[in-house]
Order: structure tokens, then C-alpha cells, then sequence
């Protein structure tokens, strides 16, 4: 069996080459490398994509959480609550404002946050629910809690382009919820660009003006500044980019639904930790991720055979040194921390074949066989 990488930029590319290239060609044509058409199109369409009023394409998912935040007003007094188990980059948004990080433990089951353990002291102003993997953070709960503490939600949907969730009779997609939600577009991302790229959603008028305005400098007209604001664009080539892979995102999708589906079918019943997915639940599957004791020793054991792997995390958030100075300490969140230990991302990408996924899973039964769970 050749290599199975854990992710598969090159083919994808293959499949879409033509008009991937053509895509170029046209913004070096037109000059439209900053703003311009490409970036108001993509904006456009994706924003009919997530259901929402707005769209505003950012630099990067970072800034479009950094964004959402301070549009919302969020700054040095407030604090805002960040699951521990996702990627740094949620914290570091918040850290960015001058606002205070207050972590809050997974569930067990599904590693996204537990809404039972979120901690509203005072200066609480806002939550941030991740939808890890790409399984969508059931809206109720958050919303609930946002409405009775008077609470902004800024969504991370980072990993959770195109996922579903069915809720009082409605399929709702990623991005549908919270005062605004925000995207990635980094490489590997269901939908991502040749680049860096973001894009935050929202209904509301005043959050897109305040998001655009900080991320073009604060700028109002040419040399007019109405506050003091980032360089925090979306570029003329990766919109142009992501117009054209937008286009094939829900077949991609569907393609790593089956994907999953046959890893769920094979190891599932072997006893390994997989994220939990209701009925009611259509994630992006962005990760595959199964738990073991031995992780390492499996990642090894896997790569051997040429199977690419990841660890998303291996270590929780408030246990890294950079919140060192937040006064965490390892067992303040034990799912997160054991989660950490454990967690081993298997490939999964609309162009993997069905024997790569059936030689993954032998070996992974090898491995279980030999070591046990
Ligand atoms: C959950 C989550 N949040 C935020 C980000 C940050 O996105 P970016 O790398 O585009 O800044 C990522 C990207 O990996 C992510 O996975």
C-alpha cells in the first residue's frame, strides 16, 4: 500500500486545476490583489452559504475572532470563556483584546463544551463555543445561557464549514448561530484557501461595519480614519480561491461523511473513543478522532506503515506556557487533560479511497489486537 498522508492538498488541487488556474490568471489580470471583486463575491456567496446577512472576509480565523470581539466591544475589563480544548488560536483572540481568558472543561463524550461548567463570575462578557472536529456545539444550551447572563456569543466555527445540526424541526448549518461566527480558511481546512484567510458572519449591520472597519485600518474613505483599527484583509487571490472551492465544499463534504461512516462502522465497535454524533448531527468530520492509552506508540506504529496522523491537542489549553501566568493548574479541567493524552487524528479527506481507510483501520485493530485498548 502506498503512503496515506494525513491530509491530501495536491490531489485536491488536481481535480480543480483548471479552474483553480484560470481563478489566478483573472486577479493578476484585473490587479485586484487587496479588496476589489474577487474579495466582494466570495464575501457574497459565502454569506448566502452560511445563512447570513453578512459576510466580511478577514486575514485569517484568528482575526476573525480578534474582530468579532472587539466590534462587540469587548476589551481589558471583560473576561470571556474559552472551552480548554481546542486550538490556541481561540484564547489567543481574546488575549489580543486585552480581555481575560476563562477556561471551561469538555464533555466527555464529544470533547465540545460543557455548558454545566461554564464559571460566570463578574466581568464574564462573552463565550466562545468551538465546534471541535467539526461537530456543531448544540445552539440551545449557549444560547440559553447568553440570553439569561446577557452574554455575546462569538462562534468558532473554524472546523465546521458546511456541518448540520437539526434542532426543533430546522437543519441549521455552521456559522447560523451567536452574534457572529468565524471561519479559518487555513490550507487544510474543509474549505480552505492558498493561503491565509478567515471570514466572520453575522445579521447584524452594526457588527459588519465595526468588523470591516477594524480590519481596513478604521478607514472610512481613502486617508480617512475614523478609529484606529488593524490590517486584517482578505486577499484578492485567496477569495478567488475559495469562490471556486466553495462551489464543491457540500460534495466534499458529503465525501468525508462517508469516510467517517466507514472508520465509525470498523472502530466503533472495537471499543475505541470516537466523538460522539447523534441523529440529529451532520459535522464536517474537518478530524477523525479516535482515543487510545498508548496514543504515541500508535502514532508510531501507524506512521511505519506510511499513515499519516495528527494529535488535536496534545496538551490543554490553560496547561500551555503561554497561560502559565493565568494561574491554571494541571486538574483543573480533567476531561481536557486526559483527552489530550489520548487523542490521535486519523486521516480522513474527500479524495481518500475506501481501501486506505479499510488499511488504516487493519492496522489500527493490529495495533488493539497486539496492545489492547
Ligand atoms: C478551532 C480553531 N480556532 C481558530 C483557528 C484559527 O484559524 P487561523 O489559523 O486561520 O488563524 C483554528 C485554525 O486552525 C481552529 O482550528
Amino acid at each position: 500500500m502506498k503512503k496515506i498522508p494525513f491530509l491530501d492538498l495536491s490531489s485536491q488541487y488536481s481535480s480543480i486545476k483548471d479552474e483553480i488556474d484560470a481563478a489566478i490568471f483573472s486577479v493578476i489580470h484585473d490587479s485586484a490583489f487587496v479588496g476589489g471583486k474577487y474579495v466582494e463575491d466570495f464575501e457574497k456567496k459565502f454569506a448566502l452559504f452560511a445563512h447570513r446577512k453578512h459576510a466580511i472576509g478577514v486575514a485569517n480565523g484568528t482575526s476573525a475572532l480578534f474582530l468579532s470581539l472587539k466590534a462587540l466591544g469587548i476589551g481589558e475589563k471583560d473576561t470571556v470563556v474559552v472551552p480548554s480544548m481546542t486550538f490556541v488560536a481561540t484564547a489567543e483572540a481574546v488575549s489580543w483584546c486585552g480581555a481575560k481568558v476563562c477556561f471551561a472543561d469538555v464533555r466527555e463524550d464529544d470533547l465540545l463544551i460543557d455548558t454545566g461548567k461554564i464559571t460566570l463570575k463578574d466581568g464574564v462578557k462573552a463565550v466562545i463555543p468551538v465546534d471541535l472536529y467539526g461537530k456543531m456545539v448544540a445552539p440551545e444550551e449557549i444560547l440559553k445561557i447568553a440570553e439569561d447572563k446577557n452574554l455575546h456569543v462569538v462562534w468558532d466555527c473554524c472546523q465546521s464549514h458546511g456541518a448540520q445540526i437539526l434542532g426543533e424541526g430546522k437543519i441549521s448549518g455552521a456559522g447560523s448561530f451567536g452574534d457572529s461566527a468565524c471561519f479559518s480558511f487555513y490550507p487544510g481546512k474543509n474549505l480552505g484557501a492558498y493561503g491565509d484567510g478567515g471570514a466572520v458572519v453575522t445579521d447584524s449591520q452594526d457588527l459588519s461595519d465595526a468588523v470591516r472597519l477594524f480590519s481596513n485600518h478604521g478607514r472610512e474613505g481613502k486617508y480617512e480614519h475614523a478609529v484606529e483599527g488593524f490590517n486584517e484583509r482578505l486577499d484578492g487571490l485567496q477569495a478567488a480561491v475559495l469562490e471556486v472551492k466553495l462551489k464543491y465544499l457540500d460534495s466534499w463534504n458529503d465525501k468525508r461523511r462517508k469516510a467517517a461512516e466507514i472508520y465509525r462502522e470498523r472502530l466503533a465497535p472495537k471499543g475505541l473513543w470516537m466523538q460522539k454524533v447523534k441523529d440529529s448531527d451532520s459535522p464536517s468530520f474537518h478530524l477523525l478522532v479516535i482515543q487510545h492509552s498508548k496514543r504515541d506508540e500508535l502514532s508510531d506504529f501507524l506512521g511505519l506503515r506510511g499513515i499519516g496522523t495528527g494529535k488535536h491537542y496534545p496538551s490543554a489549553i490553560h496547561l500551555l506556557k503561554a497561560y502559565s501566568g493565568l494561574g491554571y493548574k494541571k486538574g483543573d479541567f480533567p476531561v481536557s487533560e486526559k483527552a489530550a493524552e489520548r487523542v490521535l487524528s486519523l486521516p480522513v479527506y474527500p479524495q481518500i479511497k475506501e481501501e486506505q481507510i479499510h488499511f488504516v483501520c487493519d492496522s489500527v485493530e493490529e495495533f488493539i489486537a497486539e496492545k489492547g485498548l
